[in-house]
Order: C-alpha cells, then structure tokens, then sequence
C-alpha cells in the first residue's frame, strides 16, 4: 500500500507535520510518497495509492489557493480513495478557536467539494522569525486576539504529536480500508 501525503505549507510547519505522519506511516509498513502542492509539479502519481492524506495550514482564514486547486483538480482520484485532511491553523490550539478553526476546513471542503473519510484539526506554530511586520500584526491583532501571546518575541509549537500520530494510525488501520 502507498500513502500519498499531500501538503501545502508556507512556513513550515506543515511540512513538519507532513513529514511526521511520513514517518508514522512508513514506521507502520506503507510505502509513502510526500509531494508539495506549492511547489508547481503537476504529476502526482495515484497509481497504487490506496490512502491519501492531505495537511494544509490556514493563514487569513483560507489554506493556501494553489492547495485547494490540487484538491479540486484531483477529486475523482480522491473519491475513489480513502482521504484523511489536517487543516493545520493556530485556532484549533485553544478550545474558544475551535469553531473558527473547523470552519476553515468547511469551507475549504465547500468550495472544493472534497469529502475526507477522516479529518483533524491541527494546532500550528508561532514561527516570530519567520514573520515580517504585517504577518506579525495580522497574529497579533487577528488570530492571537485577547489571548496573553506576542508574536513578536516568543515562538511556539502548539502541534500536539501524539494526537497526530494516534489519528494517523487509526486512519490508516488495515480494517479501515476498503
Ligand atoms: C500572516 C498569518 C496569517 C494567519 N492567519 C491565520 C488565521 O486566519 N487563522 C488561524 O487559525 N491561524 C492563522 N495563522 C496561523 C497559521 O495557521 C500557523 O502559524 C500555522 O502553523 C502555519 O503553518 P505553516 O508554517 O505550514 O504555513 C496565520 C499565520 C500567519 C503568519
């Protein structure tokens, strides 16, 4: 079986969490292939794949437009296989930024059309260096609104791992496939 891991990152952390569920998937016995939906190749080989998941951050309240057109363009190959989707952004890190947070990945699943068998909402990271002035203001007035966090001075990884490793165990579970 071959997991084909998708992802769109602007980052970085993303990638990070792509690569992680590489790992998880490949210490569980699949053969993997990782592709960046950003990077502008086009091919992107289904042939053998029986599982797709699919991680893409949030910034500004959509995930990155060159993703959701792979997922557009690709939506008969992921019909016809089980998906798994991680819509990774920094409101799914507190229990007030949940519904934001699911609502993001509802719309990107409006727009596109896509219906995950599976999906997760995935705490991000503060990445201050990462930042230029306008990122840093959008953060602080925006996204970490009310909450006691400068972006501008402290860098934090909310991603909780084993969460993420025990989701991608669980969707990738032998008996979970068709
Ligand atoms: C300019 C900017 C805008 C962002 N907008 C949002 C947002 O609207 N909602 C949210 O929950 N997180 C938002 N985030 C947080 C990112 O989703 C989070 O930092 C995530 O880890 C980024 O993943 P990446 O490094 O893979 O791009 C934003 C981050 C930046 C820098």
């Amino acid at each position: 079986m071959t997991v084909l891991i998708v992802f769109g990152s602007v980052e970085g952390q993303t990638k990070k969490i792509a690569t992680f569920v590489e790992r998880v998937a490949r210490d569980n016995g699949a053969s993997t292939c990782l592709v960046d939906s950003l990077d502008g190749r086009e091919a992107v080989p289904f042939d053998n794949v029986a599982s797709v998941i699919l991680a893409a951050s949030v910034h500004e309240r959509r995930h990155p437009a060159r993703f959701e057109a792979y997922v557009a363009a690709h939506e008969k190959e992921l019909d016809a296989r089980r998906t798994m989707f991680l819509s990774v952004s920094l409101s799914a890190a507190f229990p007030e930024g949940k519904e934001d947070a699911q609502d993001y990945a509802d719309e990107l699943k409006m727009r596109t059309e896509f219906d995950p068998d599976c999906e997760l909402l995935v705490a991000g990271a503060v990445r201050t260096r990462n930042y230029d002035y306008y990122a840093t203001q959008v953060l602080r007035h925006v996204v970490l609104r009310g909450r006691n966090f400068d972006p501008s001075v402290q860098e934090y990884e909310f991603t909780d791992w084993d969460e993420l490793e025990n989701a991608v165990i669980e969707f990738l579970k032998p008996d979970c496939n068709p």
